[in-house]
């Protein structure tokens, strides 16, 4: 294995860099270490738990709307070329404020979104100040993360699972230049990065099948967050949520909370009611919050090295990871060209052969 670039952490963030990394011609270069891997489950791992939607949640911070934006366009695209095998569809969403959002998020969302229509405020339910409609992707999140590790192996990405003990330990070989820490919760533990300002931020959600649902409504609430998302290429299936309970790392599930869920979104979305809707399961996950919004930053490590820490992105992973791991490899990028040995620079040119092959 060569290892030239080690990313850590094989959630969307991790997969999502690797990707990047390949469509610029470092895929035979990398290497994903993880202990979870695309097919796994556990709380540890967030990214199979995600509902998936694109939603105009990130607060008004500049960095967060730039990569939402990038993250929706490539998004987008995706749902148009391959949606079937990335498991990405376009649809319909309503998104419901309980209180106005600020001015500046609403016009750089007016800017990009497919589709952006204001709704009448006579249409709107009591209690809501504000909604919109626009054309949002859906993602089928265990589906997606498969699709993109086995697009990263013909791209020649290579995929190790291992526990590291300390971020050090990503340096596999006297090869390894460049690591990206991108291992969500665990930067608040993990030696080498116990990042204090991380923190979990817990959703409860159910899994229905109700096929008669076919688009995405949320409500954003003062103190809650109420959203029915169809699950792309699923046979009928719905995410009904949720929660965001920030500092509350458990992965139990509760029946208070699931009546919760089903008494908002059915009031929410009446065709819920429907005789045929299921619920099929209630899981727990655990966004990886932090303080200050995602930490992406490049760290001299010794000998030349470095780190780019790509972590930290709470609720909106999939629809940010491709911005911010667009800005994470661009940090990366002078240190690689000036860096790699004659060696790596061979692979490169076979790695770009394979990539246009490829057709990227
Ligand atoms: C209920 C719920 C709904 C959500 N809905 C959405 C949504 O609609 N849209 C959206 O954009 N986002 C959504 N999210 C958020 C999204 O799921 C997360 O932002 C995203 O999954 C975070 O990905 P990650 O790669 O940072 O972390 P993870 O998926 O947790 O991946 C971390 C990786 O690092 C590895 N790792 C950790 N420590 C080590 C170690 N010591 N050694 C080796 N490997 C290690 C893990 O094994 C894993 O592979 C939702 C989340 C939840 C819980
Ligand atoms: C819907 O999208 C928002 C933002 O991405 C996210 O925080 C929320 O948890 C999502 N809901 C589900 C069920 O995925
Ligand atoms: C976490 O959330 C659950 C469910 O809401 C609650 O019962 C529990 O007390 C919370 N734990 C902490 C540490 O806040």
């Amino acid at each position: 294995m060569s290892a030239t670039i080690v990313v850590v952490g094989a959630g969307v963030i991790g997969l999502d860099v690797a990707l990047i990394l390949a469509e610029n011609g470092y895929g035979h270069l990398t290497t994903v270490v993880a202990q979870h891997m695309p097919g796994d489950t556990s709380i540890d791992y967030t990214s199979p738990w995600a509902g998936a939607n694109f939603s105009a949640i990130s607060g008004s911070d500049k960095n967060a709307l730039i990569w939402d934006k990038a993250g929706y366009q490539r998004l987008m695209r995706l749902a148009s070329t391959e949606g079937l095998e990335s498991a990405i569809r376009k649809t319909q969403s309503f998104e419901y404020w309980d209180e106005k959002p600020a001015e500046q998020k609403l016009s750089s969302l007016a800017d990009y979104l497919e589709d952006f229509t204001v709704l009448p405020s006579e249409k709107l339910m009591p209690g809501v100040a504000y909604g919109v409609s626009f054309t949002t992707v859906t993602i089928n999140a265990p589906r997606h993360i498969q699709y993109l590790k086995n697009k990263l192996e013909l791209l020649g990405v290579q995929f190790f699972r291992r526990k590291l003990d300390h971020l050090d330990h990503a340096f596999l070989s006297d090869r390894t230049k460049v690591v990206f820490n991108c291992v969500g919760n665990a930067a608040r533990h993990l030696p080498g990065v116990q990042d204090s300002n991380c923190f979990p931020v817990r959703g409860q959600i159910l899994l229905t099948r109700a096929p008669q649902i076919e688009t995405n409504v949320m409500r954003h609430g003062k103190d809650y967050e109420t959203y029915i998302i169809p699950r792309p290429y699923s046979n009928g299936n719905v995410i009904l949520g949720g929660f965001m309970q920030k500092n509350n790392g458990t992965g139990d599930t509760f029946a208070h909370e699931a009546e919760s869920i089903w008494q908002r979104t059915s009031t929410l979305e009446p065709s819920l009611h429907a005789s045929g809707t299921e619920v099929l399961a209630t899981f727990a996950g655990l966004r990886p919050g932090r303080q200050g919004g995602a930490r992406i930053e490049l760290e001299e490590a010794q000998a030349g090295r470095i780190v780019v820490h790509n972590y930290g992105a709470g609720g909106t992973g999939y629809q940010a990871g491709l911005g911010m791991g667009m800005e994470a490899v661009g940090l990366a990028l002078p240190h690689l060209s000036k860096t790699l040995s004659g060696q790596d620079v061979v692979d490169l040119h076979a790695a770009e052969q394979s990539a246009r092959r490829a057709n990227l």
